[in-house]
């Protein structure tokens, strides 16, 4: 699982708003930056994230620059509006690389699709490839007939409440229902679906899996889930920012990773309508082990496995007969 934030947005204990504002000169600002990226020289060969990218996804976080003003460096002096002064910027910047902390959580927040999200150390910080799980659900409901006619949702193990918020704003008929174990994690969500002004379309349910949505037994039109699997002695292996800042809960998918993708494959038919799709994200090397899981359980029809941009295999899909 590679930590790729596109932009950043905040961290827990304080988080930055713009209710905090300084104006900095773009000099100084300048200079501060060119400092840091001459600093990086030395520790950028030992880290697997662009440290670069970073640096500059931060700045246009914290501040009203915008991703042309920092590739055409100011010919005048400009004040910078930012969301915090110089010194906190140099405090964030040192600490993202001393303790390895996601600019994400620095600043708290993170984008996904359209949605600029809140997240902390208690979610996974949503991750660009995830996106196309929301796709995949508008490409599958557009190809059957019988998935217009339905319109409530599944998000298995919600987390920061990405893939539930896409799924709402994909459907706006629908009713998303959004499960998860970690009631800190369903509380980020629920306050991104209130930031986001989508909380009418999502229910939010603390449980395993399927287990919080008894009564709704056949009833779904898609059962959509980024599953913990990453298998257990892998997770010591991951990069430092994910393996030190990310929760457990949200990587851990057991000894071969697929824990599970192994329960929600066995759970999803009874809760799925005849036709209705379940979408599941796997880790890279895993699809032959989920078309086996799928094709195993005997309520599945049109197993499709689908690639991510980068062209690896990702996503399974399957329709229940
Ligand atoms: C890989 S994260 C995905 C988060 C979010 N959907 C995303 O794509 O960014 C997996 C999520 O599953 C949740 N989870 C783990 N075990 C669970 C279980 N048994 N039942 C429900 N949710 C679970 C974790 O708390 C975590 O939020």
């Amino acid at each position: 699982m590679v930590l790729n934030p596109r932009i950043p947005v905040q961290h827990q204990p304080q988080r930055l708003t713009p209710s905090n504002t300084f104006k900095v000169s773009s000099p100084a600002l300048w200079q501060w930056r060119q400092q840091a990226i001459a600093d990086l020289s030395q520790i950028q060969a030992r880290s697997l994230v662009d440290l670069k990218q970073e640096l500059d996804w931060l700045l246009l976080e914290i501040s009203d620059l915008t991703s042309l003003d920092l590739k055409l460096a100011p010919a005048e002096t400009q004040l910078i509006q930012m969301q915090v002064s110089l010194e906190k910027l140099q405090q964030l910047w040192q600490q993202r690389l001393a303790e390895n902390i996601p600019v994400q959580h620095l600043t708290g927040t993170a984008h996904w699709r359209q949605f600029h999200l809140q997240v902390s150390k208690d979610v996974l910080i949503p991750r660009p490839e995830t996106e196309l799980l929301i796709d995949l659900a508008v490409e599958a409901a557009r190809n059957s007939a019988r998935l217009a006619n339905t319109n409530l949702w599944a998000d298995l193990g919600t987390g920061s409440g990405a893939i539930a918020l896409g799924l709402a704003t994909a459907f706006p008929q629908a009713m998303v229902h959004a499960v998860d174990w970690s009631e800190e994690a369903l509380a980020i969500a629920q306050s991104n679906s209130q930031t986001c002004g989508l909380d009418q379309q999502i229910h939010f349910h603390w449980g395993q899996w399927c287990e919080s949505l008894a009564g709704l037994e056949g009833q779904f039109a898609g059962i959509v889930s980024n599953p913990p699997y990453i298998p257990t002695e892998v997770l010591p292996t991951l990069q430092p920012e994910v393996f030190k800042h990310e929760p457990h809960l949200a990587l851990d998918g057991g000894v071969d990773g697929l824990d599970a993708i192994r329960e929600i494959v066995a759970i999803a038919p009874q809760y799925l309508q005849a036709g209705g799709v379940l979408l599941l994200e796997m880790m890279c090397g895993q699809d032959d082990a989920v078309k086996a899981l799928l094709s195993a359980q005997g309520q599945y029809e049109q197993i499709q496995i689908h690639a991510d941009l980068a062209g690896i295999p990702r996503f399974a899909q399957a329709y229940r007969i």
